[in-house]
């Protein structure tokens, strides 16, 4: 039974605030959990509050989030049973009574949800990853890292978000962190070499001053290779151009490059990245106003490459059942905060397996300590992971902590989808 609810405002990766929160059962279990930020967010996510007030960290306090946490939220989830998840997310969604969370913050609401889930699990003596997921839970998702950082998450001219490996020949967990380390120091070297700066940018990856993404990945394909990994065997390519920012009224607007691309161009270009290139999954590769696009590719190309919505789905169940029914995407990715409680994140974990799709459990551009994330996707089991590169401890207290659950698990674990 919940005793206690105590939210805070800390900073995220990034600098800026954010709202983590205490929750304390009765017998004495601590729960606690921190509220990620994106800055390349989808517009149909659920709200995160921020107080607005130019005086105080830009605007970007959430003060008002933490206000609604230890006020109207406390008092109406103390003295539920914390094992009642469904109950305690519901409760809050009532409370809001809007649809997408504006009233109280998703980030308000998200943190109680979490903290109570580590709460119970404490309580129950078991790892959050088997008190979500139950006795069966065993596989550690191939991780997507993301070892170069372009659009919203850097300040070069790169048009496209990301450039993933993910080790999918590894044996283990612990080997992919390995490998994905090993190619990360190697990328380092080679674009030092070439004469680019090595800084990082949000996710921990290098931001080069590199502008097409075909120089980008020359230098991951590169790096892969003089690791001594065979690409497309050991390891493959991952993008997520996060299309949604550069994309308005049917063009595609490479900014950096300096060229606009109609739909059609668009996907052409991706195609080609794909003949060109062991890449095995483009997330966002359209935007998420075009469906239509959407469409276009998947009929295209979705039978040879995992595509998945993270703009487009939200999260939501209600717009993953849209793109199940109208055909785009294979694959969703899924971000606690986009939805804000853990039980509509199961809901659309659950829709989508059912439908056949594949799962991402992602972490956000913006991040901090809490690891909970890693646990979720070995409780849902879907073999998949994005939580950055291999560099800033938001992204490897991920890497760490699902380097501990294999290790817990011993022979029982399994990795991989
Ligand atoms: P965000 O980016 O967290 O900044 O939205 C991550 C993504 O687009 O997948
Ligand atoms: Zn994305």
């Amino acid at each position: 039974v919940i005793s206690r609810v105590t939210g805070r405002q800390i900073l995220d990766s990034r600098g800026n605030p954010t709202v983590e929160v205490d929750v304390e059962l009765e017998d004495g279990s601590l729960g606690r959990a921190a509220v990620p930020s994106g800055a390349s967010t989808g517009s149909h996510e659920a709200v995160e509050l921020r107080d607005g007030d130019p005086s105080r960290f830009h605007g970007k306090g959430v003060r008002r989030a933490v206000a609604a946490v230890n006020g109207e939220i406390a008092a109406a989830v103390t003295g539920l049973p914390a094992e009642d998840q469904a109950r305690i997310d519901q409760t809050m969604i009532d409370l809001d009574g809007t649809p997408d969370k504006r009233r109280l913050g998703a980030n308000a609401i998200l943190g109680v949800s979490l903290a109570t889930v580590k709460a119970a699990a404490l309580a129950h003596r078991q790892p959050v990853y088997r008190y979500v997921g139950g006795a069966g839970a065993r596989v550690l998702p191939v991780p997507m890292m993301n070892i170069i950082n372009g659009g919203a998450h850097a300040d070069n001219p790169l048009d496209f978000q990301e450039f993933m490996i993910a080790p999918v020949g590894a044996a283990s967990l612990s080997e992919a962190v390995r490998m994905g380390s090993e190619v990360f120091h190697t990328l380092r070297k080679s674009l030092a070499a070439a004469g680019h700066n090595t800084n990082v940018g949000d996710e921990g990856g290098f931001a080069p001053h590199v502008v097409t993404a075909d120089e980008a990945l020359e230098f991951v394909l590169g790096a892969v290779e003089q690791t001594g990994y065979r690409p497309g065997t050991d390891i493959t390519i991952c993008l997520d151009p996060a299309s949604s920012e550069f994309y308005s009224d049917g063009v595609y607007d490479y900014a950096g490059e300096g060229r606009k691309r109609t739909v059609e161009e668009h996907v052409d270009y991706l195609r080609g990245l794909l003949d060109r290139y062991p890449i095995s999954s483009i997330e966002d590769p359209m935007a998420e106003d075009d469906i239509a696009g959407w469409q276009h590719l998947t009929r295209l190309a979705g039978d040879r490459v995992q595509l998945v919505g993270d703009d487009v789905f939200c999260t939501d169940v209600t717009r993953l059942r849209a793109g199940i029914e109208g055909g785009y995407a294979n694959a969703i990715l899924v971000k606690v905060n986009q939805i804000g409680t853990l039980t509509e994140t199961l809901t659309t974990v659950d829709a989508a397996h059912k439908a056949g799709y594949r799962v991402v459990m992602s972490h956000r551009s913006g991040e901090t300590e809490d690891t909970t994330i890693a646990d979720l996707a070995v409780a849902v089991g879907c073999g998949q992971i994005k939580t950055g590169s291999l560099s800033r401890s938001d992204r490897t207290a991920k890497y760490n902590q699902l380097l501990r659950i294999e290790e817990e698990l011993g022979d029982s674990a399994r990795y991989g989808n």
